[in-house]
């Protein structure tokens, strides 16, 4: 059925009128929703009137169409207008009721926290940055040359049983199969073929052994690499470096022992171990019931390493040490589970 233009005009003024004066009466939010699907919903007078015009002549559906449109933009704009006053009226009276006290204490900003292991990295690097270390990288994908061929451990020599690798590539020849780093050791080579003595470095990581994992083993934790190249370098220089560390991480008091090691990438080799701290050398689960943790292997750079690396032995000498990091929080505090670093506990996390 269509209507004359006329009475279809007619019929907006109407609409507009009603709508304006219900929407003047409403003081409640839910009803200004009920008027809202009333006056501009898909349902609504006005939609319909909007709809029907393309039963319309031309002429007629302009003029109709331009006031119909008018009629919207007037409801919706006086509904816009409506809530925000029962808006402002709704924060005025909870103002009036419930006054500011501002005595009370505020609210508490949660903040967050760095992981023990990265706040024990710091703290670590920072110790080295003390004794004119810098700090370096390396990629956690490397190649078999670099973690191992360089560093004297070639294919069938036995010390590749030390670390159970984690191949990327099934095929090993010629040091050009990657796998997962097991130590940090092989970016002392990178870092050789690239800079000159002398050279102070330390090089924190990540690494990765296929191992089960228990109580003190994962399958990927953290080292600190060291790597001191210069003329005149000496075990006393690594041993003198190295005491200094445990001093200022674990204080004055704790002893350190300091014994010979093999490591094919240096000679002479060293390992230290510090007094166990979870039972003060009494022997427990942390130490193996030994009452010492090895916290490090060490020594000096092997010759055949250093000329891989483009520098002469017989001009420079170096040291070497590389250390697990879980180690250091684990003695500290008494943690006497590595997995509990990686296994997202918040509440073991908050701890720190
Ligand atoms: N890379 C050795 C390891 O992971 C540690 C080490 C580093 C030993 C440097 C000697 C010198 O066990």
């Amino acid at each position: 059925m269509t209507l004359p233009t006329k009475a279809v005009l007619q019929q907006l003024e109407q609409i507009q009128k009603q709508a304006s004066e219900e929407l003047e009466k409403i003081n409640d939010p839910k009803e200004l929703q009920l008027w809202k699907v009333r006056y501009l919903g898909r349902k609504s007078r006005l939609t319909q009137v909007l709809r029907s015009l393309a039963t319309l002549p031309l002429e007629e559906r302009r003029k109709v169409g331009v006031r119909g449109n008018e009629v919207k933009n007037i409801l919706e704009s006086s509904l816009a207008e409506r809530e925000k006053i029962l808006e402002e009226a709704r924060i005025a009276s909870s103002l009036k009721y419930k006054k500011l006290d501002v005595t009370l204490p505020g609210q508490p900003l949660s903040v967050g926290r760095l992981h023990p292991i990265t706040q024990t990295l710091e703290e670590i690097c920072d110790i080295f940055k003390g004794m004119g270390f810098q700090v370096i990288e390396g990629p956690d994908v490397e190649w078999d040359y670099y973690n191992f061929e360089a560093l004297n451990i070639p294919q069938e020599h036995p010390a590749r049983d030390m670390f159970a690798t984690l191949w990327v590539d099934a095929e090993v020849e010629g040091g050009k199969a990657r796998l997962l780093r097991t130590h940090t050791s092989p970016v002392q080579i990178r870092l050789m073929e690239k800079k000159r003595p002398p050279i102070r470095v330390v090089v924190p990581g990540r690494c990765y052994r296929y191992e089960a994992t228990d109580a003190t083993h994962e399958s990927m934790f953290y080292q600190v690499e060291g790597l001191a190249i210069d003329k005149n370098i000496t075990m006393a220089d690594l041993k003198g470096t190295l005491f200094e560390f445990c001093r200022c991480l674990f204080g004055e008091e704790r002893k350190i022992r300091f014994r010979c090691d093999y490591f094919p990438f240096v000679e002479p080799g060293a390992e230290v171990a510090i007094e166990c701290l979870a039972c003060h050398g009494a022997g427990c689960r942390v130490c193996g019931y030994t009452g010492w943790v090895e916290i490090l292997g060490a020594g000096m750079v092997h010759p055949d390493v250093l000329r891989r690396g483009g520098i002469d032995p017989k001009a420079y000498s170096g040291f070497a040490f590389g250390m697990g990091v879980e180690r250091m929080p684990m003695l500290r505090y008494g943690i006497d589970d590595i997995r509990l670093f990686y296994g997202n506990d918040l509440r073991f996390l908050k701890q720190f």
